[in-house]
């Protein structure tokens, strides 16, 4: 069996040590020869790097390890690339979420000004790392969850066309555990879905067990009174009440479409008022990843290098990790399986342009993927995502162009974002806050 050889960009990430504790539980199925860490950041990688290296030494010492801030050494002689950098850190974040809020307009990551302003930050970040890995290791494949996934996509769609990256998303995947634990069946895997959308953007409209047996009713009697609260999952990351919020206001979206099992992310969108109402504009969820995950991880990587070893930490390896591994094991070994992945539509879904990057189920193996045809989708979701890709395309544009005028109906034309005035003022100031990270607009 071949050993890969892997770099993590965003070594520095909160989700590195689970990333490698799920790469080391599946050396089996996923051979390793060589695992690199790649930052930009270097004091916050080597906390991370030095606990990963007590972990990789007390569980399998003959995997070379090493970290690094330079490009050539991270990305020569590599497989694979999986990338979580977050461009601005959780500072820029903040930012992010705060000033739409100060205009009572939603704050989130990745949805809304929130997500445009990300998404200018992340292009420039992502390409350097994809051109590094292409110039280096020219047979590599990117695996990527930097966010935001929707515009990274669309960029790298316009931009390097015909680069080896994949985009991917672990909220169907916690939401399919989920769904699973509400079906009585032991994990995702024992499901088969069908689901289209744009990223943070979706929709199922099917899902069976193996034997083809349709396990929607008792998905949709459970959304009708609890939304994707009261479910399992072994996720460590979506566990606090705002989460729990979240899962719940899935029933109120899923009321909209009781045909289909809506994307959690889709809250914003179609209850943007409830949100703005239920946000604290002194304290959102950049703060609370700051207080809880942030800290956890980082003083539990303190903790092991300090004492030598990982047992008994509590750094843990969740569905996060396991969708990235299972990508790379998928390509790597050609298993065939079925994933959810962002890719250009090109048909898939009908009557829907055929240039939006869009998130769909695909099959994997060691040429890359194809995909599985959806269909035609009904208007209610068409109507959406026409204006929401239109959103991604423009962000996009602007990037490309240096162009003020996109950004500004980019913002205008999310439906967050109550009208042209307040997406004015929110982009201005968004400027502002920016100015290290974007390109200069005119
Ligand atoms: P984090 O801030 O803890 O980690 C990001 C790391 O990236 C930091 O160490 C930072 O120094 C580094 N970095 C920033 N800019 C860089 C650059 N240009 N080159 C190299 N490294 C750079 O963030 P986190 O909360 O662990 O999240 C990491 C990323 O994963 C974010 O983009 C987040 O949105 C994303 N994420 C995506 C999904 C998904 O569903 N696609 C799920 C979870 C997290
Ligand atoms: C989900 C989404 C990710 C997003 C994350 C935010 O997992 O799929 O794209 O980055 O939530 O979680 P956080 O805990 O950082 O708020
Ligand atoms: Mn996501």
């Amino acid at each position: 069996m071949k050993k890969y050889s892997i770099v993590i960009a965003g070594g520095g990430s909160t989700f590195t040590p689970g990333i490698v504790l799920m790469l080391l539980d599946n050396l089996g199925r996923f051979p390793i020869r060589q695992i690199k860490f790649y930052d930009n950041d270097a004091d916050r990688q080597e906390v991370v790097a030095k606990a990963c290296g007590v972990m990789l030494k007390e569980r399998a010492p003959e995997i070379a390890f090493s970290y690094t801030t330079d490009a050539e050494r991270a990305f020569s002689d590599v497989d694979f690339c999986m990338a979580h950098i977050r461009v601005g850190k959780y500072a820029m974040r903040e930012l992010d979420e705060k000033i739409p809020l100060k205009y009572g307009v939603v704050g989130q990551e990745t949805c809304g000004p929130g997500g445009i302003a990300y998404g200018m930050r992340s292009i420039g970040g992502i390409l350097k790392i994809l051109d590094a890995m292409e110039k280096y290791s020219p047979n590599a494949w990117m695996l990527n969850y930097s966010n935001p996934a929707a515009i990274v996509a669309e960029a790298t769609r316009r931009l390097r066309p015909d680069s080896r990256i994949l985009n991917i998303c672990d909220m169907p995947i916690d939401l399919m555990e989920k769904m699973a634990n509400i079906a009585g069946l032991p994990s995702r895997k024992e499901m088969v879905v069908r689901y289209y959308g744009l990223n943070h953007f979706g929709w199922w409209s099917d899902i069976r067990d193996k034997d083809g047996n349709d396990l929607m009713p008792v998905i949709r009697r459970h959304m009708k009174e609890h939304g994707f609260s009261n479910a399992m999952s072994d996720s460590s990351q979506h566990i606090e009440s705002s989460w729990n919020d979240t899962f719940l206001k899935a029933r109120d979206v899923y009321a909209l479409d009781p045909d289909t099992i809506p994307n959690t992310y889709l809250k914003y969108y179609l209850f943007p008022d409830y949100v703005v109402e239920h946000s604290n504009p002194q304290h959102t969820r950049a703060n609370e990843v700051m207080e809880n995950r942030e800290r956890a991880v980082f003083s539990a990587c303190r903790a092991v290098a300090e004492k030598g070893t990982a047992e008994g930490i509590g750094l843990e390896a969740d569905v996060h990790a396991s969708y990235i591994v299972d990508l790379a094991a998928a390509i790597g070994e050609n298993t065939r399986e079925r994933m959810l992945l962002i890719v250009p539509n090109e048909g898939a879904i009908e009557n829907f342009d055929s240039e939006a990057m869009v998130e769909i189920p695909c099959i994997l193996g060691k040429n890359g993927y194809e995909k599985i045809q959806m269909g035609k989708i009904p208007r209610f979701q068409k109507g959406l995502m026409e204006q929401q890709v239109a959103v991604e395309k423009l962000t996009v544009e602007a990037w490309i162009e240096g162009s003020y005028q996109k950004l500004w109906q980019a913002l205008a034309l999310s439906k967050t974002v109550p009208s042209a005035r307040v997406a004015r003022l929110i982009l201005d100031d968004l400027v502002e806050a920016n100015k290290e990270y974007w390109p200069a607009l005119s």
